[in-house]
């Protein structure tokens, strides 16, 4: 085990699979059926949020009641599920499976920070629960990212501090909350997105956790 590092905290949809393309195709079909403008441009700025601010994010302002929100988020829910159940060990990205690895062989212990109330099902189809000693989901903590809680919450159950902890994560709202929680923060993706992160790699094959842990960014 090298340096002061013992934790790393994956983020799920977009960094261990690609399930975010589901989410974008189940909010888009959403928001299709009842009229509302939606594309992969306003798709990017809903990475990594909770379904409620996605929601609010695609309303633009439009007020809804709380009843009609419920019947939305359910409805792109719905279809979201649809999805999950065609997933299997098959749909981890490629380098996922080779980064968790190398993480345990190097001594890390492992948690997943997922904003997601579908991130067990997640898991479960991927046949990756046991890799991590704990799970922090969308019903973890009240504030989503980017606030720093899901990541504390994930540390404190992995009995680490802040320092000790490194973050994946491949949405702007993580990177921002992993650099809220003080902890060292790994964008995966574009630089105008994960730009703001510690270290950034485009792919998550391409992530090297001897670059990380030498600190040479
Ligand atoms: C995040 C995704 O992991 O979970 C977001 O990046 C998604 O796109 C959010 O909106 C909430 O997911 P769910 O499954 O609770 O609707
Ligand atoms: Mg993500």
């Amino acid at each position: 085990m090298s340096g002061e590092y013992k934790g790393i905290i994956f983020d799920l949809d977009g960094v261990i699979t690609e399930t975010s393309e589901y989410h974008y195709q189940s909010w888009q079909r959403m928001a299709d059926e009842e009229g509302l403008e939606f594309n992969r441009e306003i798709n990017e700025n809903l990475r990594g949020v909770s379904r409620r601010r996605s929601l609010e994010i695609i309303l633009n302002g439009k007020d809804l009641s709380e009843e009609e929100m419920k019947r939305l988020m359910d409805k792109k829910n719905g279809y979201y599920q649809e999805y999950l159940k065609d997933m299997d060990e098959n749909d981890m990205l490629p380098g996922a499976q080779e980064l968790i690895n190398d993480a345990l062989d190097k001594g890390f212990k492992l948690a997943i920070a997922s904003s997601s109330k579908n991130a067990k099902t997640v898991i479960s189809a991927l046949k990756i629960r046991d890799l991590f000693e704990t799970i922090s989901d969308g019903h973890s903590v009240e504030n989503p990212k980017p606030a720093p809680d899901l990541f504390l919450f994930t540390a404190e159950k992995l009995r680490l501090s802040s320092e000790q902890c490194i973050v994946f994560e491949d949405a702007e709202a993580g990177i921002d909350a992993a650099n809220a929680a003080n902890m060292l923060s790994v964008g995966i993706g574009p630089e105008d997105r994960v730009g703001h992160a510690d270290f950034r790699f485009d792919k998550v094959k391409d992530v090297d956790l001897e670059i990380i842990l030498k600190g040479e960014n």
